[in-house]
């Protein structure tokens, strides 16, 4: 019997598609798991070519199946001239500086999109690092292309319930309320200079509490931009001190993220949003919650990123009930979701992310990024 193989090619030998000690994120295991025998990875694109032969390396070691033919390539470009066989999937993941653009040189949407018009597009959050106009320019340009975007937490089997519960019920969203508290000790004590630089990274708004926010979006849709407002703690403030951060002298004060971001909007359903992102806490696990209100109703999820659980407070009762989701895995579900719609084996509306919606996300952060910046500039000009 022939085995039907299944064309991938990986764009970037980094930690979210080869895995790392900091997350549960690896899309090549889940690729593994999903398709195995019938994985054909035909290339593997970064311009980093030893990494990539490493990583490469690795695999072929330990024996896993699907890398036997994979080619190292330094650009989608000499992907497009020298590459065996169509990919049916692109696992776009590289930083979003090098794509979410039409500039040369981060536009990868649109360089696959040249070289491989029939492959379809798995790219990871946040969408982009350029303009909205520029990220909007490249979904049009991107058209009818298949794609996913890396918001794993939409899948989420507690996500699921949620959804179950609100729609079975008959609910009416009265709130969200997100919070997501930044373990920064390794970060502050390994000199992650990009995370704690606004102009070498997005901030941890666009760049981290994006998760949660998306989530948010998911429950609630579309937001009243014009409603967005926010707060910080920035670090030149007393309780923004950080102990655990040893190298922020580095930073000109200006490009310094701020410590506590606590913001809130309206969504154009009437429902109140809010979020408070900290990089407060040290260890190493985040402390990240989503509570979803109505009438009646508490829906509050806990520890998405790690093992959920679902706390539920309905009419009749003030007691709580616990589920805990104990072998749950996203990162697999959007993959596999993905692969069933590309093989024709699922409709499209399992895909819970596109890119044209990943893009209001992005939206929604730097909005909430701008609102916290303004609001810190106009204290200091008072203070001044
Ligand atoms: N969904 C999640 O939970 C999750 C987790 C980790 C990372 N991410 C996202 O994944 C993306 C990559 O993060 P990472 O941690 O893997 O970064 P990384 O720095 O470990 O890896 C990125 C790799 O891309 C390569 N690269 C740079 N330019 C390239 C280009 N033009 N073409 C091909 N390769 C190129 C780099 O050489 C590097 O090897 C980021 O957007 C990040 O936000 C998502």
């Amino acid at each position: 019997m022939t085995i039907q193989a299944f064309n991938v090619l990986i764009i970037g030998a980094g930690n979210v598609n080869f895995g790392s000690a900091e997350g549960p994120w690896c899309h090549t295991t889940r690729l593994e798991r999903k398709l195995g025998a019938r994985l054909n990875v035909v290339g593997l694109v970064d311009p980093d070519v030893k990494r990539a032969a490493a990583r490469l390396a690795e695999k072929v070691a330990a024996g896993v199946h699907g890398y036997q033919d994979t080619v190292v390539f330094p650009s989608i470009a000499a992907a497009g001239q020298g590459i065996k066989g169509i990919p049916q999937m692109a696992l776009l993941g590289v930083q979003p500086s090098v794509r979410g653009s039409t500039k040369p040189g981060q536009d990868a949407e649109l360089q696959l999109k040249k070289h491989f018009p029939q492959t379809a597009i798995f790219v990871e959050k946040p969408i982009s690092a350029s303009t909205l106009e520029d990220v909007q320019d490249v979904a049009a340009q991107l058209g009818s292309t298949r794609t996913s975007v890396g918001y794993m937490l939409r899948y989420l089997e507690a996500v699921t319930h949620m959804q179950q519960l609100i729609k079975e019920n008959n609910l009416t969203i009265m709130s969200t309320i997100a919070t997501y508290f930044m373990a920064y000790e390794f970060a502050g004590t390994n000199a992650r200079a990009g995370y704690f630089d606004k102009t070498a990274e997005l901030g941890p708004i666009v760049g981290q509490a994006t998760h949660i926010v998306d989530l948010c979006r998911f429950f609630c849709g579309e937001v009243d931009l014009d409603s967005v407002l926010a707060v910080t703690v920035e670090g030149y403030e007393k309780p923004g001190a950080l102990s655990r951060l040893l190298f922020e002298d580095g930073i000109k004060e200006e490009n310094r993220i701020p410590r506590i971001t606590n913001a809130l909007w309206k969504w154009t359903s009437g429902a109140t949003g809010t979020l408070v992102h900290a990089v407060a806490l040290h260890g190493e696990a985040y402390d990240t919650e989503l509570t979803i209100l109505a009438d009646g109703w508490k829906l509050k999820l806990v520890d998405p990123y790690g093992v959920p659980r679902l706390y539920v407070r309905r009419p009749g009762s003030d007691v709580e009930e616990e589920t805990i989701f104990k072998s749950d895995d996203p990162f697999y579900s959007e993959v596999s979701c993905f692969i069933d719609v590309i093989e024709g084996g699922a409709e499209p509306d399992v895909i819970r992310s596109s890119y044209a919606d990943a893009i209001k996300t992005y939206e929604l952060t730097w909005a909430i990024r701008l609102a916290g910046e303004a609001s810190a500039s106009r204290r200091r000009v008072t203070s001044a």
